[in-house]
């Protein structure tokens, strides 16, 4: 298991297909800029002004240094990671960067403990998370309406 949560280890910086990705945690305030910002323009997301918490980890996706995702992966504590508020750029969306967030994610998740990854998603966002290998499953008792609970058991 890493430290990657909550040290000052070096970040994640692979390539796929030529093109350099890096997930990392906001670290400067033109960062945080960056990871509200595509949170309010997909998901109409004012800034929070309460407190992150230590399970909760929140992300973004760089491509060759600029800032074209956001995510947050909060560890549930039952060895799940739940990945929240999945939000590729609309200017970038369709051209694979979703995928290569939610790899990184997913291998942020594993080392942080977590052996399993769950997401609620939209009826819209479900066929996404199947390309990626996710399974629809109830993992979570509370039922809401119009979203499809799924999740995907993460290679160690
Ligand atoms: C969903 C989202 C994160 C996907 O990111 P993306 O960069 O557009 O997707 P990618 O180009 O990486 O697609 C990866 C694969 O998923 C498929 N896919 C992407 N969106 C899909 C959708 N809505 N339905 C079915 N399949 C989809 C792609 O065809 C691709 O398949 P392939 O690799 O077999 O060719 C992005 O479109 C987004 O931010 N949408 C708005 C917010 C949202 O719906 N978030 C998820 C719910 S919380």
């Amino acid at each position: 298991m890493g430290t990657r949560g909550s040290g000052e280890t070096p970040t994640d910086r692979t390539k796929d297909g030529g093109r350099q990705y890096r997930l990392d945690r906001p670290r400067c305030d033109a960062d945080w800029q960056a990871y509200h910002g595509i949170r309010r323009k997909v998901f109409h997301l004012p800034r929070p002004v309460e407190e992150i918490s230590p399970t909760c980890h929140p992300l973004l996706l760089f491509l060759e240094d600029q800032p074209i995702g956001a995510i947050q992966v909060d560890d549930l504590g039952n060895e799940a990671a739940a990945l929240r508020l999945v939000a590729i750029d609309p200017a970038h969306q369709g051209g694979g960067h979703g995928r290569a967030m939610l790899e990184r994610a997913e291998q942020f998740a594993q080392e942080i403990g977590c052996g399993k990854a769950v997401v609620y998603a939209t009826p819209e966002s479900a066929g996404f998370y199947q390309s990626l290998g996710y399974d629809e499953d109830d993992w979570d008792e509370i039922c809401m309406g119009g979203i499809v609970q799924m999740l995907k058991v993460l290679d160690r």
